[in-house]
């Protein structure tokens, strides 16, 4: 495994350092981030100094706790911490991250970078748990692909209530399973003719149709369904290629492939968020795909899509 520091996109994760005093004890003195957690806010500067030398000293991959700093831009903008069970193969995750540098998807990155660390070194089990009001950590969990496993009532006393716990758990082998964003990528090739290129394909050079959108065999369609009449997929051995017939003027387009409807508006998110001009937001298109279209600067069409839900 890598040494630490790492750095992801847009963060760098590292141990934490003495200069890290100021900054830990501004943001864990925010109320709002402290609304749902442990410790009580404000969070006096030597109690802050104390927890930043105990982080520091700490050793990633022993039993216990292990705080990760979390870095944007060279300011410390939260932590991740690591709790390794004494089986080393078990471990419990939590989060916090300054309030004004929320919503932008640097907890999620930051949590799946440790969660790559933690999985890479043979732990087969990441559990957390949070307040039932903290939605924002909840979703975060589930956008990393934890499973909901259990409503705790009344389980907590916090800040002075009996309060509830939500429970969470992410298996190494589901982490696994689960596949990236983007899992293909299909060129569109654009025709003049239909029918001419699947004979050319089919009939010469022994493409087999996967589909027709026209075809009452199509996977996805009834007959009374509306669909882009011109398009068929194509395979062999490892390739495969849309053709969509289209009048006029030739361009070309890209079919991405994205396993779900939740991923393809991540995608959205994640785009957006870095000012790329989507020409059309996701939606599902008649033919029953979630998608959404984005344009290179030649103006080559990436269709984003997830297949039909059923
Ligand atoms: C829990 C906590 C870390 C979640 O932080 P967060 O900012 O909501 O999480 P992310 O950084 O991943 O941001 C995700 C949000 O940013 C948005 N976002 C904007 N740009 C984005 C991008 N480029 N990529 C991904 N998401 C982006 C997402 O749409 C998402 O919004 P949504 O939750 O409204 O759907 C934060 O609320 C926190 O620190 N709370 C206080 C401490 C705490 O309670 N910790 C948990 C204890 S169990």
């Amino acid at each position: 495994m890598r040494e630490l520091p790492v750095s992801t996109e847009r963060l760098i994760v590292r141990r934490f350092a003495a200069g890290d005093v100021a900054a830990f004890a501004a943001y864990r003195s925010d109320p709002e981030v402290a609304r749902y957690q442990g410790w009580d806010a404000p969070v006096p500067e030597a109690a802050a100094r104390r927890l930043v030398t105990e982080f520091a000293a700490a050793e990633e991959g022993t039993p216990g706790w292990f705080q990760y700093a979390v870095e944007c831009a060279g300011v410390l903008i939260g932590d991740v911490g690591v709790c390794l069970d004494r089986n080393r193969m078990q471990a419990e995750v939590g989060f916090t991250i300054a309030r004004a540098h929320q919503g932008k998807g640097y907890a999620t990155e930051a949590v799946r970078c440790v969660l790559d660390r933690v999985f890479a070194a043979g732990v087969r089990r990441v559990s957390a748990e949070c307040d039932a009001r903290n939605t924002a950590s909840a979703r975060l969990l589930e956008r990393l692909g934890f499973g909901a496993e259990g409503h705790r009532r009344r389980h907590t006393w916090l800040k002075g209530e009996w309060t509830d716990d939500l429970l969470f758990g992410l298996l190494a082998e589901r982490r696994r399973a689960s596949p990236p964003a983007i899992f293909a990528c299909r060129p569109n090739l654009l025709v003049g003719d239909l029918g001419a290129s699947l004979d050319f394909y089919a009939g010469a050079l022994g493409f087999r149709i996967g589909w027709r959108w026209s075809d009452p065999r199509a996977r996805f369609l009834a007959d009374d369904e509306p669909h882009e009449p011109g398009t068929a997929l194509v395979g062999r051995d490892n390739v495969q290629i849309m053709l969509t017939q289209v009048t006029g003027v030739h361009g070309t387009r890209l079919h991405l492939d994205v396993p779900s409807a939740a991923q393809v508006d991540e995608l959205f998110r994640e785009w957006t968020g870095r000012g790329v001009d989507i020409a059309e937001p996701p939606f599902v298109r008649p033919w029953g795909m979630y998608e959404m279209r984005v344009l290179d600067p030649d103006r080559t069409v990436l269709r984003v899509s997830s297949p039909p839900a059923h």
